[in-house]
């Protein structure tokens, strides 16, 4: 049975002024009541990305975030309440945010990235939110709140990767950089749809977890710092068809080197600097350079009917305390993690 909330208080971080982890402030304010088309989610979890990491250190592609931005895009929680005229959700239903709120289908629209949450708009490191019913999905019922919260960013991405672009069959070689986030959501969907993956890393225990959760092959890009030749040489020579390219102008190049005539890459991530990318490389092999910022609610859901049907969970590496969320950050800093760093907001 689910009660609106009986308290008025909820507690809520905030960051002040974006100069690095120690920004984030525990602070207190009123539970929102939802108006038309509204609902009422009380969070129980949230997940952090590279990008949130890169907002409270002031260095995001937006450039300083507004001053006592709510933080983080992913959360997951219960509807407790909704406002007239919502058609969409009911109290009791279990919800995860979209990304983009106003990003429903199709191609991305020219105001979907001003409504990107913790970035553009308040996040969901809070007790409770508000959200408009067009923002919300329903959470796969296998989930628990914490596996729910790391899917809008990062999981979205790697489907979006996987999915949103030119076709991929079973057997197709995809590669994965690293063992991040997107990387290991890329992995997993990458498995259950039977392409053969290859990920690298650069540590050999992360390989090991990498080579369990299915993949085919593995390079430590640090033993090989010129891993593309490794990639091609467990291709046959052929290279891959998708690189999932999560590191940006410094792997771009061997990227490009690492796929097969006619492949695709999806430009996803900016991990690294430096590097110097020669566009007749990408051109001669014919390849597709593919932009992907997050993806739509569409995708979101059809995400969450796999995610269903072959009863995949994500990989969490750690969950932190609601009043332990700078650590949480400071363990995603440190790239000790595999797959995603899960804050518990609600026991
Ligand atoms: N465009 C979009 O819509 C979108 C969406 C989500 C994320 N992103 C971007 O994608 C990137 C990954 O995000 P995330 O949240 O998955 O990050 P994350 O969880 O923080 O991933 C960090 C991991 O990346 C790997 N890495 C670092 N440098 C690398 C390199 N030179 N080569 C290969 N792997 C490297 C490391 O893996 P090992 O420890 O195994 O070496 C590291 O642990 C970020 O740049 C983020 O901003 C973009």
């Amino acid at each position: 049975m689910t009660h609106p909330p009986t308290e008025t208080f909820m507690q809520v971080y905030r960051i002040p002024k974006a100069t690095g982890i120690d920004s984030l402030t525990l602070t207190g304010t009123h539970i929102p009541q939802p108006e038309r088309g509204q609902v009422l989610v009380h969070l129980h979890a949230a997940s952090l990305n590279y990008r949130d990491l890169m907002i409270i250190e002031g260095r995001a592609a937006r450039g300083a975030p507004a001053e006592n931005l709510v933080p983080l895009s992913d959360g997951a929680g219960l509807v407790v309440s909704v406002g007239p005229e919502v058609s969409r959700f009911k109290p009791g239903d279990r919800v995860a945010g979209c990304f983009m709120q106003t990003w429903t289908g199709g191609p991305i629209g020219p105001e979907d990235g001003a409504s990107a949450l913790g970035g553009a708009l308040d996040g969901v490191l809070a007790e409770y939110r508000l959200f408009d019913q067009a923002g919300l999905v329903l959470l796969p019922d296998h989930l628990s709140y914490e596996q729910g919260a790391t899917l809008p960013c990062a999981a979205v991405t790697a489907w979006n990767a996987l999915f949103g672009g030119q076709a991929l069959y079973p057997g197709d070689p995809v590669l994965v950089l690293g063992t991040g986030g997107v990387s290991v959501f890329a992995l997993q969907f990458a498995v259950a749809a039977g392409f053969v993956v290859i990920a690298t890393s650069s540590s050999d225990d992360k390989l090991d977890v990498m080579r369990r959760l299915g993949a085919a092959h593995t390079v430590n890009y640090r033993r090989h710092p010129e891993w593309q030749e490794e990639v091609l040489r467990l291709t046959e020579g052929q290279g891959v068809a998708r690189v999932v390219e999560v590191g940006g102008p410094g792997t771009l190049a061997r990227s490009i080197q690492a796929a097969r005539l006619g492949g695709e890459i999806g430009m996803i991530g900016a991990l690294t600097t430096g590097g110097d990318i020669n566009p007749t490389a990408a051109m001669r092999k014919g390849l597709i350079l593919r932009g992907i910022y997050v993806g739509s609610r569409q995708m979101f859901e059809a995400m969450n009917r796999a995610i269903s049907a072959h009863r995949l969970e994500p990989v969490i590496d750690k969950v932190f305390k609601f009043e332990e969320a700078g650590d949480a950050y400071r363990h995603l800093k440190s790239q000790a993690h595999l797959g995603k760093v899960v804050i518990r907001i609600t026991e």
